[in-house]
């Protein structure tokens, strides 16, 4: 393994003593999946996944993606049992809102009370005595966002700050309404709403988070469980002689300078090959061909 000396550079939370690398990990595919269930259940490899989260550490990465009900429960567990002693600069990003059914489905815990419950739960599963930035996940729409006050959600949050459980919060699946009703509130260092080269509804969004020094994690960086298929990105890629996964990460990596990737793997193949997408250069032509894959039907 090469150790990794520029992540694509380092942003620093707004108002906070947190600077993280560019490229991050998401950690949501480290859990399993048992028939149609989906993020549940141990991996089928524990050993392996503990690895990858080494490996992830070892290769300068210092901001990790989770959420209790990843498994539900399980991510979180293995990421004490691989990371813990943490180390001093690694920022671990949690989400909170959501419960899992026994079908595996995603249920909304959106109460303050189970919100808290939830804190709690990555609390004593992550083993920390405070938690570095909780996202409040909305859940009006559990896909997209969907307007509605958070107000009730984010002041419990802010709550749970004051009595120094949380350091930060953060927003996840909001609309632009949201983030500003919750900034009324509480300072909220990023947002993780759903972007990759081929779904771009939050262009205007990016670049007023970007102005207000907020950072944007997109969640599905890569397209998610179905994972990005372009004839557009594949052409791009043979031509730099780089892969579809590594270009569409260089791509966001380019398009504004408070995008912070998580990309999730369970493969540490699949690891190595996105970390190298930091380095990656993408000339101006390229840009021009990749940024007409979200309006090109058929791409
Ligand atoms: N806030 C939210 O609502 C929300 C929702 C979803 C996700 N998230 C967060 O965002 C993170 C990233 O999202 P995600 O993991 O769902 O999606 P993603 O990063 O867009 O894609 C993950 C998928 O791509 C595959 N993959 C990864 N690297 C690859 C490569 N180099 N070549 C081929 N396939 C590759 C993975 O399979 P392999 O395991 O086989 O590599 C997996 O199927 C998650 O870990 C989670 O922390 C947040």
């Amino acid at each position: 393994m090469i150790a990794q000396t520029d992540l694509a550079g380092t942003f620093t939370l707004p108002d906070t003593s947190m600077t993280v690398n560019r490229m991050g990990y998401g950690a949501m595919q480290l859990a399993g999946r048992d028939g149609d269930k989906l993020v549940w259940g141990p991996p089928r490899d524990l050993d392996g996944a503990i690895a990858l989260l080494r490996e992830v550490i070892a290769s300068g990465v210092n901001h990790i993606d989770t959420a209790d009900f990843y498994g539900p429960h399980v991510t979180n567990q293995i990421i004490r049992k691989a990371l813990s002693p943490y180390p001093k600069d690694l920022v671990i990003v949690t989400k909170v809102s959501a419960r899992r059914g026994d079908d595996g489905s995603w249920i909304p815990a959106f109460s303050p009370e189970e919100l808290t419950a939830a804190v709690h739960d990555n609390l004593r599963n992550l083993g920390v005595d405070a938690l570095d930035v909780v996202n409040l996940r909305s859940m009006f729409s559990i896909h997209e966002p969907a307007e509605g006050s958070i107000e009730p959600q984010i002041t419990a949050l802010a709550e749970l700050r004051q009595k120094g459980l949380i350091r930060h919060i953060g927003l996840s699946n909001v609309s632009p309404t949201q983030i500003k009703e919750a900034r009324r509130i509480v300072p909220i260092v990023c947002v993780q709403n759903h972007y990759n080269v081929a779904h771009r509804t939050e262009d205007a969004l990016i670049d007023d988070l970007a102005h207000d020094g907020i950072a944007y994690v997109p969640f599905f960086p890569l397209g998610g469980f179905t994972p990005l298929q372009s004839g557009a990105l594949s052409e791009v890629a043979v031509r730099l002689g780089a892969t579809p996964m590594q270009v569409a990460l260089a791509w966001l990596l380019h398009r504004s300078p408070n995008i912070l990737v998580i990309p999730g793997t369970s493969s540490i193949e699949h690891l190595r090959e996105n970390l190298q997408a930091s380095k990656l250069q993408l000339p101006a032509e390229v840009i021009a061909d990749l940024d007409g894959i979200a309006a090109r039907p058929g791409n």
